[in-house]
């Protein structure tokens, strides 16, 4: 049987020169690939108590639903700028490339609520910063953070010290 890693293909040079690209549509697209994603990720929530998923648009949204109706638990969208109806609260980062706004519902999260973020990459860590930002800010906890690929060599894992952060794949560089 494939491992999970096996699933990912790597494309070198894009979006630009010396970046490697992990794909995870390669991991999608095939059955057992996306059954071994969501699996390998959700092992990482085993004994952890919590409330709610919050997973990132677009990518976190893929892997942030089916493991919160699996476990039985809420499922917080974190918009890209101006796609929310309600009252919301917003936080700007830096990305890899570029820069980014997102935002989230002021009720999606009640003070005291236990959360984990979810999502498939973790590269420099700008966008999962933000998303604890705006969960402190609304009172909530964050208690995990669970993504299908890390790259070590981008050190996010570093910027977000302090949080419980695993990975299913980890790549040395970046
Ligand atoms: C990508 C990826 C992560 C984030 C990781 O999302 O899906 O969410 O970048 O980078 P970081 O750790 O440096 O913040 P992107 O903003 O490209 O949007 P997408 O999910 O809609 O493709
Ligand atoms: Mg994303």
């Amino acid at each position: 049987m494939k491992k999970l890693e096996e699933y990912v293909k790597s494309i070198p040079d894009f979006p630009e020169k010396g970046i490697i690209f992990r794909d995870v549509t390669s991991v999608l697209q095939d059955a057992e690939g996306l059954h071994l994603a969501i699996d390998q990720m959700q092992e990482k929530l085993e004994g952890v108590d919590f409330d709610v998923v919050l997973g990132p648009e677009s990518r976190g949204f893929i892997f942030g639903v089916p493991i919160a109706y699996n476990m039985h638990k809420a499922f917080v969208p974190v918009r890209k700028k101006g796609k929310l109806p309600r009252a919301t609260i917003s936080q700007t980062y830096d990305l890899e490339y570029g820069t980014a706004t997102i935002e989230i519902h002021k009720d999606a999260i009640q003070p005291g609520q236990k959360v984990v973020i979810i999502d498939d990459l973790i590269a420099t860590g700008g966008t999962t910063e933000a998303i604890i930002k705006m969960v402190e800010e609304l009172g909530g906890e964050v208690v995990k953070i669970v993504f299908l690929m890390e790259l070590a060599g981008l050190k996010g894992r570093e910027r977000l010290s302090g949080y419980d952060i695993d990975s299913a794949i980890i790549y040395e560089g970046k």
